[in-house]
């Protein structure tokens, strides 16, 4: 028989998926149960040591309790590693439950220095900065930095690409590399498994926000690491101990959201560039940050990261007042935090996603992030141009602009 290996469209529509068939069903089931029926004793037994110890489900083997393994969670599971290219993937409740349970693995593994590339999304450099997990972090500022910060008890080289908010582009085969033995923990967020899939370059652990792209509607929480067979295996005790799990209705809107993950993230993607180009003629704006050919020093476009994605974020003239008469400004988008949904989003990193951020590496005053929905791109201009006059407006009120 030929082999042909499907695109990742169709795995998006049918991973995850098998079996279902002969159960009668066409979509899986919401299975809610918080525990099983155990056969016996001893089968019972078994499971449960074989689960707590972070093995895969056996054929015909209870499930025990939902904490340990749930069948909707290891659908979505096994769709998210089909589409990001690895051989397993664990589910947790929320994407920082699922940066959490690697730091976690880490620390117990008695390797807990953490090398860390800023940008990184606000709470994932809160709880590197924290220690409250127990991790002691080296910062670096360029992914040239990496190999001299590396120590004999690092356990994790931490990096998002494009990074949250100003979306900066890091080349993980570079990073891989001078990491050396030590595993790369790439933040996939912004790009999804549609525009990038780092454990092709080498990354270990491949981390999402679910809660962002892959849900895609605003109506889910979740997190997922995307690894090998050896990784899961310190993930799922860590997930079952400190029970940050996906709940069964979660993976379910996750597991959907995946269906139309590729045709969101492109037509995203094609409003955003368009948005980037006209938004950036605007007087009261002086950068625009998008992960475009001219922002990408190590050439990671085309050879790492197959499109531009859809988050921009913008330096408005006018610093602080101008970002806060934006973002209050906007009709159409909504100012709320978060990201990846079908309808725009508008926020000041600075004084939200960002605010626990150290002062030198927190996002300028000026910048705001707009994650860039499924709206047709003129009425988005329409609302955001009007937005920037706001914003330039009050700028022009205080501080009178000389052109
Ligand atoms: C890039 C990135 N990583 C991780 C997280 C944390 O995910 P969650 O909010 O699902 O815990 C976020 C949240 O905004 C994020 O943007």
């Amino acid at each position: 028989m030929r082999t042909h290996v499907h695109h990742l469209e169709t795995l998006a529509v049918h991973a995850g998926m098998d079996g279902l068939a002969e159960t009668g069903s066409h979509v899986p089931p919401i299975d809610l149960s918080t525990t099983n029926p155990l056969p016996s004793v001893e089968e019972g037994g078994d499971a449960y040591e074989s689960l707590a110890g972070g093995h895969d489900l056996a054929p015909g083997q209870t499930a025990v309790y939902q904490r340990l393994w749930q069948p909707g969670v290891a659908r979505f599971e096994e769709a998210l590693a089909s589409l990001e290219g690895t051989s397993h993937a664990v589910g947790f409740a929320s994407g920082m439950a699922a940066l959490s349970a690697c730091l976690v693995a880490t620390v117990s593994a008695g390797r807990p220095h953490v090398v860390a590339l800023r940008p990184l999304y606000g709470g994932s450099d809160h709880v590197l900065a924290s220690g409250l997990l127990g991790t002691e972090v080296t910062w670096c500022e360029d992914q040239g930095e990496v190999a001299a910060a590396l120590r004999p008890d690092t356990g994790l080289v931490v990096l998002e690409t494009p990074a949250n908010p100003t979306c900066e582009l890091v080349d993980i085969e570079a990073v891989v590399a001078a990491a050396g033995d030590v595993p790369v923990l790439v933040d996939n967020t912004f790009a999804t498994p549609v525009l990038q899939q780092p454990a092709a370059h080498g990354a270990r652990l491949v981390l999402h926000s679910a809660t962002k792209y892959l849900g895609g509607h605003g109506d889910v929480v979740g997190g997922v690491i995307a690894c090998d067979e050896e990784w899961a295996r310190m993930l799922r005790p860590v997930r079952a101990l400190t029970g940050g799990i996906l709940h069964p209705f979660a993976a379910y809107l996750l597991h959907r959201g995946l269906r139309t993950l590729p045709v969101r993230v492109r037509a995203q993607q094609a409003t955003a560039a368009e948005l980037a180009t006209r938004l950036s003629a605007h007087d009261g704006v002086t950068d625009v940050h998008y992960p475009d050919a001219a922002h990408d020093p190590h050439h990671v476009l085309g050879r790492q990261m197959r499109g531009t994605g859809s988050i921009l974020a913008l330096d408005l003239r006018g610093g602080y007042d101008a970002a806060a008469t934006f973002v209050e400004s906007v009709g159409l988008a909504t100012h709320a935090v978060s990201l990846g949904g079908v309808d725009t989003l508008v926020q000041h990193p600075a004084s939200l996603t960002h605010r626990p951020v150290a002062p030198e590496a927190r996002p300028g005053a000026g910048i705001v992030r707009i994650s860039v929905g499924l709206e047709h791109v003129d009425d988005l201009t329409v609302d955001l141009l009007g937005a920037l006059d706001a914003a330039l407006s009050r700028t022009r009120g205080s501080a009178p602009l000389v052109h």
